[in-house]
């Protein structure tokens, strides 16, 4: 849904002209984690394969495109946000990129070189004198984007989200009316029944955790502060139909130890908590429930049954992101980063908690079809590995799992493809849980081109039913989303 109003955008009619070359040859901004220089769009793409029909409407996705050349040490986490569309109507199937215009970035441009230091130089500060009312922190908004009460946002967990128009136009930071003090996770549960987002938001300083609920009008009506011991990073959380559940990983910002070594540190001794609360509860209506150490960053559905929880997720053992201002920089980026599938349940009646895991192959990106978010799930896509030569977020593989059967199915794009993120297009005419297909923004490094590739979600194993050829490589980048064409 989109506003019926049209808001006022920023620099719209201004299109920005990148200047990275990355003369440091900063790994971050190597091969296909370089930006892109400029704002196009393209119509008429040219499609191999058949487009299934009914497919309408827009995938987006966002993802770190960095304007300037970095201050410092970069890392992808940084990058100014850009949007990319592929939009499948009438007309065909056309393109569009934007960069996100952020008070940051847009006070950068009235300069005309970077200002803001990234997380690898967190000791560092921005000349205020060049930020003005921009702030101390760029909020990049280059995480992910959704759409929720005739809003669409683009997401980064350190700060306010920030409307964008389906034409990718920036509104600016949106607080719910002066409601959202402080930040919001990227990855916020809409429950496709009721209407409403469930989020959260964590800060290095007490409150460390907030949670809110927003109404399907986009009215934020409920928000509490949770008591965790330890300021922590948390990237996503679990809707069931009637709770909200949180893993309280020991990923701690080592505020004693910034400028010296690790932003963030895998702290094992402080030991791991699921906590479960009722979704509009009281903050003393959260439950913690022990559990062996392990963190989470992105979960698939959450769903109750009697006193059961039950969640799926892609586990790290001891994660490490590699926000280091020390490690080396070749060394930091190449560092092994394994999380696999796994199974989580919560016994509200006997007090416990308890994992298994899913599987052995790699992955993370975890995704579904969103009409089953806070229900049972049957049908689980991730974005895998299935060689070991590969970084964090450069995958190889589209996997599909039956949970109820435990089939494991995927299709490998290769020794030069490079995955991003499945997105599912639910088939309007379809009424089962994987009618529909995945859509995937796909890189080649031999041809240097991405291709949005499209494979039956019933079917990923028999490959892409239909290439889109975009008119330009799509930089590594971080979630998507299909928004339907309405009507
Ligand atoms: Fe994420």
């Amino acid at each position: 849904m989109a506003p019926t109003d049209a808001p006022p955008t920023i620099g719209a009619a201004a299109p920005l002209v990148g200047h990275v070359t990355n003369p440091a040859d900063q790994p971050d901004l190597r091969h296909n984690r370089a930006p892109v220089p400029d704002e196009i769009d393209a119509v008429d793409l040219p499609v191999t394969g058949e487009l299934p029909e009914g497919m309408r409407g827009q995938f987006v996705r966002n993802g770190p495109n960095p304007l300037f050349e970095p201050i410092g040490r970069y890392s992808v986490l940084d990058g100014d946000g850009m949007l990319h569309s592929v939009t499948f109507d009438e007309r065909g199937v056309s393109y569009r990129n934007r960069w996100i215009r952020s008070r940051g970035l847009l006070a950068e441009v009235a300069h005309g070189a970077a200002i803001y230091p990234g997380l690898g130089n967190v000791m560092e500060f921005p000349d205020r004198s060049l930020t003005g009312d921009a702030g101390p922190v760029k909020n990049p908004a280059n995480t992910h984007v959704i759409e929720h009460g005739g809003r669409r946002l683009a997401l980064w967990e350190g700060g306010l989200p920030t409307e964008v128009t389906a034409g990718l136009d920036t509104v600016g930071e949106h607080d719910f009316g002066g409601r959202l003090r402080g930040s919001m996770t990227a990855h916020p549960r809409l429950d496709p029944r009721t209407g409403e987002m469930f989020m959260f938001g964590y800060s290095l300083f007490q409150p460390y955790l907030t949670y809110h609920v927003v109404d399907p009008d986009g009215t934020l009506s409920h928000s509490v502060e949770l008591d965790l011991p330890a300021p922590v990073m948390m990237h996503d959380m679990v809707m069931t139909e009637h709770h909200a559940v949180f893993l309280d990983s020991p990923y701690v910002f080592d505020l004693a130890n910034l400028g010296n070594g690790p932003m963030v540190r895998w702290m094992p001794e402080n030991g791991c908590r699921i906590g479960v609360m009722p979704r509009r509860g009281a903050a003393d209506e959260l439950r913690w429930f022990e559990i062996e150490p392990g963190h989470v960053q992105h979960f698939w559905s959450g769903w109750a049954d009697g006193d059961r929880i039950e969640f799926h997720g892609c586990r790290y053992p001891a994660p490490d992101f590699g926000i280091d201002n020390t490690t080396p920089l070749d060394e930091r980026s190449a560092k092994d980063l394994t999380a696999r599938p796994a199974r989580y349940r919560v016994d509200l009646a006997a007090g416990t908690a308890w994992w298994e895991p899913m599987d052995d192959l790699e992955g993370d990106f975890n995704r579904i079809n969103p009409a089953y978010d806070g229900v049972a799930v049957r049908y689980l896509y991730m974005s895998g590995f299935t060689r070991h030569d590969r970084h964090l977020g450069d995958f190889d593989a589209v996997v599909r799992y039956d949970d109820l059967t435990g089939e494991r199915t995927l299709w490998s794009a290769g020794p030069h493809g490079h995955v991003g993120e499945s997105v599912f297009a639910a088939d309007p005419a379809g009424t089962a849980e994987d009618d529909g297909w995945l859509l995937n923004a796909v890189y080649d490094d031999e041809r240097d081109t991405t291709d949005l590739l499209v494979l039956d979600a019933r079917d990923v194993s028999a490959g892409p039913v239909a290439a889109v050829h975009l008119p330009r490589r799509l930089p590594f980048g971080f979630h998507a989303n299909w928004f339907p064409e309405e009507g």
